[in-house]
């Protein structure tokens, strides 16, 4: 059993700032019916049951699952995202948040936003723990970020390397030796 690498965002410091992502989405969507939120599988599924769990507005959960191809020719064309599991209900006139874990190149999210627009929710925004400025390509829109973090690899709070680490409490930096 390998020694967990040790914290870059402690549980105390995601904790607080889920709070402050809940308060701050309760607020902007009060007044509505209900608020679709839309988790990308699979890392999104702690972050999207801790944030949940704290909005105070009505709510419904709806999970979604993407493959990238890593291929060199998506590459080249900006990367190529697919949808393998779809929500199970219709999102016109919804109001729809998708739900990341992380935002890296942002090819996973600017598919999103292009497929789920094409649905006519009634509003449609977007929601990431993490996101990597430094790695993004893609113009996306995002508009709830939990924390902009430099160009490492992270694991835990849903994240992995290769199925491990997704179960840390905290958001870690894997060391190259551990990986
Ligand atoms: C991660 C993450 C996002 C995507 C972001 O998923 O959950 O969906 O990559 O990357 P991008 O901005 O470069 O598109 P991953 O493919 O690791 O799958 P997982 O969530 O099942 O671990």
């Amino acid at each position: 059993m390998t020694t967990p690498p040790p914290p870059l965002l402690s549980e105390a410091t995601i904790i607080d700032r889920v709070d402050q992502l809940a308060a701050e989405i309760d607020r902007d969507y009060s007044g509505i019916d209900e608020l679709v939120l839309v988790g990308v599988l699979k890392g999104s599924f702690i972050f999207l049951s801790d944030l949940a769990r704290r909005l105070t507005i009505a709510r419904r959960i709806e999970f979604i699952a993407v493959s990238s191809y890593g291929d060199r020719a998506s590459e080249e064309a900006g990367g190529s995202v697919r949808l393998l599991m779809d929500v199970r209900h219709d999102l016109a006139g919804e109001h729809v948040l998708i739900v990341e874990d992380i935002v890296d190149t942002g090819h996973t999210l600017a598919y999103l936003r292009r497929a789920f627009s094409a649905r006519q929710p009634a509003t449609l925004r977007t929601c990431t723990l993490l996101h990597k400025p430094d790695r993004t390509e893609e113009d996306v829109e995002l508009d709830y970020v939990g924390f902009t973090i430099p160009d490492v690899w992270v694991v835990g709070y849903g994240l992995d390397f290769a199925e491990r680490y997704r179960t840390l409490p905290y958001v870690a930096a894997l060391p190259p030796e551990l990986r």
